[in-house]
């Protein structure tokens, strides 16, 4: 076994030494020989030595070097170095971590994770939270809360006795709430398109002028960073008003969240904490490896009436906070172990660093971008930066071939009617010199094109 685990320890370590010197995509080549994994399945048994050689000689060229310096794509950071020491430990310790009584050290760790984070955001310590598999679920599993806190009011059990028949809910969304907020409402019976949408602004926050009345149970779904401009709805003013007539606000902050955490992004969190739910991920701005994320409820009671079961064999009452009294699954990994690695490694002031050397990295794509003369359509408040190269033919041209060029890796998107290029700095590795590197290749590419 030990030899097995070294193997697979050193071929590791060998990928991530050479993401540097690799192109950041894959090339079709490296790509095309993942045919070669559609075999029949073996009767016989195969040494695991020779599995572990055709995984990394097969699959490790045709990955995304996400964990590397020079991806912007989506908002996808690379795991810190202790959080992947962290997760290889974790593996080995295979915990089940959905009871404090089966798992006491990956649950003690959660909560402590928990009551850091807390701590991080400037939110009371008697918050509930949920350790999940990203924003996705967080705002499901937030929304769930919503969901019952809302219709306790009124003196209706949802988790007993459902939506059919129960007193409706008014969901207040904005036009440019995440595609995921939709389907997490989708999942929980509220419907995908039985929401009020409330117009933005040209940065893509919510007009609090817009806001519908609201009176009954109400769920109002804010965003504390658009995934194209960073920008965030006004929550102060939304809150404000929300509360007035008794809804619930659900912040989805799955980067923006970590704002409040860096002086020069404070301001743009103004109001996060006066809200009553929130979701963040972990593995987009936090870089702790894939899957993370934690949901947030002010009534911790709320978010364990929505997800806690009990049954004779499941050891449940306990002194002590069982992780999936909070969360949507009963078996779970340690998801907290590598949160808690990041923020103990960290310290506030490596938090805030991160926030804000990867936020001066967007700033200097833009100011570069805008200097070789091409248009940036939102205002860099964050770590996003869209730009377009001319029509959207030429941005979706030069898009691809910066892709396939291989320096950097950046995706397209379709902003307020433009297309434009999506950068997104996230990684913990992204250097000064990554940003000039990938700004010459943009700029070289460009050029290339406006010149013919
Ligand atoms: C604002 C926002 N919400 C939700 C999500 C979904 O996050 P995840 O893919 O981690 O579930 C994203 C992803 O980019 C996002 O930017």
């Amino acid at each position: 076994m030990r030899e097995l685990l070294e193997n697979a320890s050193g071929r590791a370590i060998s990928y991530l030494e050479n993401l540097d010197k690799r192109s950041v995509a894959p090339s079709p080549a490296a790509v095309e020989k993942l045919s070669r994994l559609f075999e029949p399945l073996a009767e016989e048994s195969a040494p695991p030595e020779q599995v572990l050689e055709l995984l990394d000689e097969i699959c490790s060229p045709a990955t995304m070097a996400m964990a590397g310096p020079r991806f912007f794509g989506f908002v996808i950071g690379g795991a810190l170095p202790v959080t992947l020491a962290a997760n290889w430990l974790a593996g080995a310790w295979d915990q089940n971590s959905g009871l404090y009584a089966s798992t006491p050290a990956t649950a003690t760790l959660e909560q402590v994770a928990l009551g850091w984070l807390l701590d991080l955001f400037k939110f009371p310590q008697t918050c509930g939270g949920a350790f999940v598999t990203g924003a996705t679920m967080a705002n499901f599993t937030a929304l769930a809360a919503a969901r019952h806190a809302v219709l306790e009011r009124v003196g209706w059990n949802v988790e007993a006795d459902g939506l059919i028949g129960a007193p409706p809910i008014t969901v207040i969304v904005s036009d440019e709430s995440h595609p995921t907020l939709f389907k997490s409402l989708g999942l929980l019976g509220l419907g995908r398109n039985r929401v009020v949408k409330v117009p933005t602004d040209s940065q893509g926050r919510m007009r609090s002028s817009a806001l519908p009345s609201m009176t009954g149970p109400t769920i109002v779904c804010t965003q504390a960073g658009n995934v194209n401009t960073g920008a965030f709805d006004p929550l102060s003013e939304i809150c404000e008003h929300a509360h007035q007539h008794g809804a619930w606000v659900h912040v989805d902050g799955a980067f923006g969240l970590w704002a409040p955490v860096s002086p020069s992004t404070v301001h743009l969190a103004a109001g996060l904490s006066d809200a009553d739910s929130w979701a963040t991920d972990f593995h987009k701005w936090l870089n702790v490896p894939y899957d993370s994320g934690i949901a947030i409820a002010r009534e911790a009671d709320a978010l364990r009436a929505a997800m806690a079961i009990t049954a004779e064999y499941l050891p449940t009452e306990s002194p002590y906070r069982n992780p999936s009294d909070f969360t949507p699954e009963l078996s779970r990994r340690a998801r907290g172990v590598e949160v808690w690695a990041a923020l103990r490694s960290l310290g506030r002031s490596g938090v805030a660093d991160l926030i804000e050397r990867t936020c001066r990295h967007a700033r200097r794509f833009a100011e570069g971008l805008k200097n070789a003369g091409y248009e940036v359509l939102n205002d860099v408040v964050l770590n996003q930066v869209l730009v377009a190269f001319g029509d959207a033919e030429t941005t979706n041209r030069i898009i691809k071939e910066l892709q396939a060029e291989g320096t950097c890796w950046c995706g397209g998107t379709i902003w307020q009617g433009q297309t434009a290029m999506r950068i997104s700095v996230s990684s913990w590795a992204t250097t000064r010199e990554d940003v000039e590197r990938s700004l010459d290749a943009m700029t070289r590419i460009a050029r290339k094109h406006h010149s013919k």
